[in-house]
């Protein structure tokens, strides 16, 4: 077979080197991939939001499958172009990624149906967002509607604040169209934790759960990231709340999107808060988590492709979804001054027993040498027979791991080890 895996992040170098463990997927093309993923699949520079660029490279190579992983090409529609060249594909319709591209969406989908989630308030005029803040509770979180690269979120501890965010976002067109339109919403508090599923539009199959660590410095302090670093399974996440989740959020969103005529098939992603009163949605992704799949698919037992196809095909209720019951954990090195301002082009030396453990993001080839290129440059997993042990692995490769500026949390892990 040949596969397209349309991104170039940790997270699809994850999605590729599980897909290979399946000797049917013989050539797979990354697009764009980068200089880490070349080492496992062929990179070809179509940038992940050139739908049409995709669509013709698709159609020369005359491709069998492809996997469409980050949020935008899929909010943009790549999945319906692909499948009108007659490619199947791993991800969902536009019509169903909006769960994830427009909050105001998926927070009234929640609220006609009864999805537990936070209380909120939409605005889509700035002075009535303004008065609102007045007398709304405090801490206030503000959200842009669409995809803000994960930036769209401010946790307002005072009302001036929340203010500014609602400025930012609505006058100075910080996110451009996406924050034209806002949330404001209740602060809830609890433990978070991610639970990504397979789901063909009918049946969900939710994957081991994990956690992630979105803040760039130890214990949790710093700028919000796209996270340092991941571990699975969440133990927060006991088998009670889990049933409690299926029965009240998983299939729920499944039949409402379907009752919507929007039917969701791909991976759909629950970012959960554990709340006293029970487990609420506090958002919804379309896709794979990055980094919660690079240790959310090594803790896999049965084969990606298989699944995948199966999601493709409305046949996932006939394929297993099992994990092994050990632990994973990824730390993720990172350029220092990352999420901000920082320097690029050093030199990344992997040792070689280390290879099959490192996902690759941000990193590029330059004479025949891997050096970095972004802010999150690569993240390293280890699989274990408990949390423990998978944590103190991972740190003894990261010190193996070399390259100028490097920069990672010394503490992932350290929550879910207290729970
Ligand atoms: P997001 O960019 O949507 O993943 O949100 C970023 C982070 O903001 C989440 O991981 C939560 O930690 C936090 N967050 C979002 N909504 C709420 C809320 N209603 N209450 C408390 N924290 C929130
Ligand atoms: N790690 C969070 C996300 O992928 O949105």
């Amino acid at each position: 077979m040949k596969i397209i895996v349309v991104g170039g992040g940790g997270r699809e170098h994850a999605v590729i080197k599980k897909l290979k463990e399946n000797p049917k997927a013989e050539t797979i093309f990354a697009l764009p991939g980068n200089g880490g993923i070349a080492a496992d699949a062929e990179c070809v520079n179509i940038a992940a939001t050139d739908i049409q660029g995709i669509v013709s490279f698709a159609k020369e190579k005359a491709v069998d499958y492809a996997v469409v992983t980050p949020d935008d090409p899929l909010v943009l529609g790549c999945v319906d172009a692909l499948e009108e060249i007659g490619v199947p594909c791993f991800g969902p319709r536009a019509n169903a990624a909006i769960i994830e591209g427009s909050k105001i969406f998926s927070k009234r989908l929640m609220q006609k149906y009864g999805i537990p989630t936070a209380a909120c308030e939409v605005f889509e005029d700035a002075d009535k967002a303004l008065a609102y803040l007045e007398t709304a509770p405090l801490p206030a979180v503000v959200k842009a509607d669409g995809l803000a690269l994960g930036k769209g979120v401010i946790i307002a501890q005072t009302r001036e604040e929340a203010r500014q965010a609602v400025i930012e976002m609505m006058r100075e067109n910080k996110f451009g169209k996406s924050g034209s339109r806002i949330l404001i919403e209740e602060f809830l508090e609890g433990p978070e934790v991610s639970v990504l599923s397979f789901t063909d539009g009918k049946t969900i199959k939710p994957m081991v759960s994990s956690m992630d660590h979105k803040r760039a410095g130890d214990h949790d302090t710093g700028l919000n990231t796209g996270g340092m670093g991941t571990v699975a399974p969440n133990p927060y996440y006991t088998k009670e709340i889990a049933e409690r989740c299926m029965q009240e959020i998983f299939l729920p969103t499944v039949r409402t999107m379907q009752a919507e005529g929007r039917p969701f098939k791909g991976c759909l992603y629950f970012g959960l808060m554990l709340t006293e009163k029970g487990p609420k949605v506090i958002e919804y992704n379309c896709r794979f988590g990055d980094p919660e799949t690079q240790v959310v698919l090594p803790l896999l037992s049965g084969d990606l492709l298989e699944i995948m196809q199966a999601v493709t095909e409305e046949r996932l209720e006939e394929v297993p979804v099992e994990f092994s019951d050990g632990a994973a954990c990824c730390v993720i090195m990172a350029s220092e001054g990352y999420p901000l301002k920082y320097g690029k082009g050093y030199p990344i030396t992997i040792p070689e027993d280390l290879r099959d453990k490192v996902y690759v993001a941000g990193a590029a080839q330059k004479d025949g040498q891997l050096v970095t290129s972004g802010g999150r440059v690569l993240g390293v997993t280890e699989v274990a027979e408990d949390l423990p042990a998978a944590v103190k692995n991972a740190y003894a490769d990261v010190e193996r791991i070399r390259f100028d500026n490097a920069y990672y949390r010394h503490d992932i892990g350290e929550r879910a080890l207290k729970a």
